[in-house]
C-alpha cells in the first residue's frame, strides 16, 4: 500500500476515499479536509475567535490542534459534568494539551458554579442522564461564547452526523432535521456555531491524534452506553463495511439536496423567545430550561 500524495510507504488506508497515506500526508489531509468543511460552509474568518468544545477525546483535541494548526485563533472550553473519574480524567487530558500548547483553556464547573452535577440532576428530574447533558453543554456552550464573543466549535465527525441524522430520519423529525447543519447561525442571545470535523471519519481523528502524540480519553461517557446514538453508530457501520463511502453519501447528500426542504423560512426564528427570567438565555418558557433542571436538581 502506498501514499496516494507521495508513493512512501501508506500508514492508514481510507476506504471511502480510495485512498492510502503515509503519517505526514496523513496529516496534511485531515488539515484539507478541515480547511474545506470551513471554507465550503463560511464557518468563520481569519480574524474571528473560535471557542473549541473539548471533551478530552480524539475529536474535539484533534479540532483544537487542528485550527491552531491552520493559524487560527482557537482557545478551548471544557465544561465540569460531576460525571465521577469519568469528568475528572477527561477534564485533565484537556487541560494536560492546553499546557502543553499553552492554550487558552476556559473552564465551566457545573457542581462548582451551579451546584448539582449530571447523575444527580438525571435522578431529580427523571430523565436519562444524557439528556440533562446535552441540555446542560448546549446552554453553557452557548453562554460561554456568547458572553467572550466567540464562535463556538464543536468536535462532531462525520459518524455522528450521520448517526443523528439516522435517528431523525427514522422518526422523521422535522425539527431536528432543520437544525442538522453544520453551521447555526448567530442570533439573538444564540453564539453562531460550526463542526469544521464533518468531513472526517472517527477513525481518522484517532489515528490523527496518535500520529500527532495527542493523548486522549479513550473510554466512552459511562452513561452512553447502550444508548440509541451508539446502536445507530453501529448499525451505520455495518453498512459502511459492506459498502464504503455510504455514511458520508447519505449524511452529505442531506446537506446538499434535502436540507433545505426542512431548514425554517429566512427571518423567522423560534417563536415567542423572551429572556429566561433567571439567567436572561432566549427561551419560550418564564425559566429556561436549563435554571429550571439546576432548580429542580437542588442548586443553590
Ligand atoms: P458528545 O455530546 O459527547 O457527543 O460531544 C460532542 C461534542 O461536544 C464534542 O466533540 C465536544 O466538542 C463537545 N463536548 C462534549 N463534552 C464536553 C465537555 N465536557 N466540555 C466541553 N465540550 C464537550
Ligand atoms: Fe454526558 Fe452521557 S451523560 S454524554
Ligand atoms: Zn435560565
Amino acid at each position: 500500500m502506498k501514499c496516494r500524495r507521495c508513493r512512501e510507504p501508506a500508514v492508514i488506508d481510507i476506504r471511502r476515499h480510495n485512498a492510502a497515506f503515509c503519517g505526514p500526508c496523513f496529516l496534511h489531509h485531515c488539515r484539507e479536509q478541515v480547511r474545506r468543511a470551513i471554507d465550503d460552509y463560511a464557518m468563520f474568518g481569519a480574524d474571528e475567535r473560535v471557542l473549541v468544545a473539548v471533551s478530552g477525546g480524539k475529536d474535539s483535541l484533534a479540532l483544537w490542534d487542528i485550527l491552531l494548526g491552520l493559524g487560527y485563533h482557537a482557545d478551548g472550553l471544557y465544561v465540569g459534568l460531576g460525571i465521577g473519574e469519568y469528568s475528572d480524567a477527561s477534564g485533565e487530558h484537556a487541560r494536560a494539551f492546553a499546557g502543553e500548547r499553552q492554550a487558552r483553556l476556559v473552564e465551566v464547573d457545573i457542581p462548582a458554579e451551579y451546584g448539582f452535577d449530571i447523575p444527580g440532576a438525571a435522578v431529580a428530574t427523571h430523565r436519562v442522564p444524557c439528556s440533562a447533558c446535552g441540555l446542560s453543554k448546549g446552554h453553557l456552550f452557548n453562554k460561554a461564547a456568547l458572553d467572550r464573543g466567540y464562535v463556538l466549535g464543536t468536535g462532531h465527525n462525520v459518524d455522528d452526523e450521520a448517526a443523528v441524522l439516522f435517528g431523525s430520519v427514522l422518526r422523521w423529525g422535522a425539527e431536528f432535521l432543520s437544525r442538522q447543519h453544520p453551521v447555526l447561525r448567530a442570533s439573538d442571545g444564540f453564539a453562531r456555531k460550526v463542526k469544521p470535523l464533518i468531513r472526517l471519519g472517527e477513525r481518522e481523528t484517532a489515528a490523527y491524534c496518535v500520529l500527532r502524540g495527542i493523548d486522549y480519553i479513550v473510554e466512552e461517557c459511562p452513561n452512553a452506553v447502550g444508548n440509541k446514538h451508539l446502536g445507530y453508530k453501529e448499525q451505520l457501520n455495518a453498512i459502511e463495511e459492506q459498502s464504503p463511502g455510504t455514511k458520508a453519501a447519505f449524511y452529505f447528500g442531506f446537506l446538499d439536496r434535502v436540507s433545505s426542504l426542512f431548514s425554517p423560512p429566512a427571518g423567522s426564528g423560534p417563536a415567542d423567545l423572551r429572556p429566561c427570567a433567571s439567567c436572561g438565555a432566549p427561551t419560550t418558557s418564564p425559566v429556561c430550561a436549563f435554571c429550571s433542571l439546576a432548580a429542580r436538581a437542588g442548586a443553590r
